[in-house]
């Protein structure tokens, strides 16, 4: 496999300039998609151990291949970046020098139409990275109410015609199941007249709520301030306003002392901050790697460090 054939790493110059301070100690790459991002941080920081997260089993079997040259600074598992509390407890692995995440899914998964990610490419509804531990997309489509479609799309999809969609949904589904990522493609295009960004929007809802990924987000953003040592750095890729909403918001309220000196309110409590963010603005990718890599336009990358 060629070395970036499964997935292009985002930022990788940007992330190692801001892990340059982390010269030993255990890094977590929470995303390892195809290891990419893994590969550049054991190759800069030759004295830093590597925990690697991904809720594909199939992308860490591309992984495991990637690292194998440093499989012994190398641990890899196939679980969601959600359970690192338990994974750290679990190995003894002590506090963290770094934590990277690179939200979404890899151009392998996207690219792979029996995963069922593309609306380009038909496919079975799936949209799991894990097909062991979640319902797919198929079931989403074909049991949920119209009510509550409309309020995925909405909520998850931020499309403005999700009622006339979910309607779309529920009228077809009198015909027989939709099993297909071609079905329901069809489905939007002919509520939003071929709007590409519609069925991107629908697609992006879907698949947030088959992976419970704001869940697991919001769960991470809260642990990991606990499992960094001091000067320890924490990177988070996002790839659409959801999510990097949630990263901005739980980056600001871990820089902050709350109930400060004399305006401590009635009943709070004085909490000192916990984290500095180190990214005001979020990152974004330059112009060079967004030709380079049309995938990473929509990158956001912000990064803040433990006190
Ligand atoms: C954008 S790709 C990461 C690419 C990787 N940085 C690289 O260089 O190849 C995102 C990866 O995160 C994984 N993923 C999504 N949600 C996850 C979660 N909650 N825990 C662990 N992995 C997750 C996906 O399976 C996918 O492989």
């Amino acid at each position: 496999m060629g070395e970036n054939s499964y997935h292009i790493p985002v930022l990788v110059e940007e992330i190692m300039g801001y892990f340059s301070t982390v010269k030993n100690g255990v890094v977590v790459d929470g995303t390892l998609g195809g290891g990419g991002h893994s590969h550049a941080l054991l190759s800069h920081f030759p004295e830093i151990r590597l925990v690697g997260l991904d809720k594909d089993p199939a992308a860490i079997s591309a992984a495991r291949n990637r690292l194998e040259p440093f499989s012994s600074r190398a641990l890899l598992l196939n679980a969601g970046f959600e359970t690192l509390p338990a994974v750290a407890h679990d190995y003894n692995l002590g506090l963290f020098a770094g934590v990277l995440l690179d939200l979404g899914l890899s151009s392998r998964q996207i690219d792979d139409p029996s995963r069922g990610f593309s609306f380009s490419h038909s496919g079975p509804l799936d949209m799991r990275f894990n097909a062991a531990k979640d319902a797919p997309a198929y079931t989403v489509i074909n049991t949920f109410s119209e009510s509550e479609l409309h309020r995925l799309f909405r909520e998850l999809g931020e499309e403005p015609r999700s009622a006339a969609v979910a309607r779309a949904i529920v009228a077809a589904r009198t015909q027989g199941p939709i099993e297909t990522t071609g079905a329901l493609a069809a489905i939007v295009a002919g509520v939003c007249r071929g709007d590409i960004k519609a069925k991107a929007r629908i697609f992006q809802a879907l698949r947030i709520a088959v992976n419970g990924e704001l869940a697991a987000l919001s769960q991470t953003l809260e642990a990991v301030p606990q499992l960094l040592r001091p000067g320890g750095r924490f990177a988070v890729i996002s790839y659409h306003s959801l999510e990097d909403r949630l990263v901005k918001q739980a980056f600001v309220r871990l820089s902050e002392t709350t109930g400060h000196g004399s305006r401590l309110l009635p009943g709070e409590k004085h909490v000192p901050k916990t984290m500095e963010r180190l990214t005001r603005k979020p990152v974004r990718p330059s112009p060079a790697e967004e030709e380079r890599n049309p995938r990473a336009r929509s990158a956001r990358l912000r990064v803040a460090e433990k006190l």
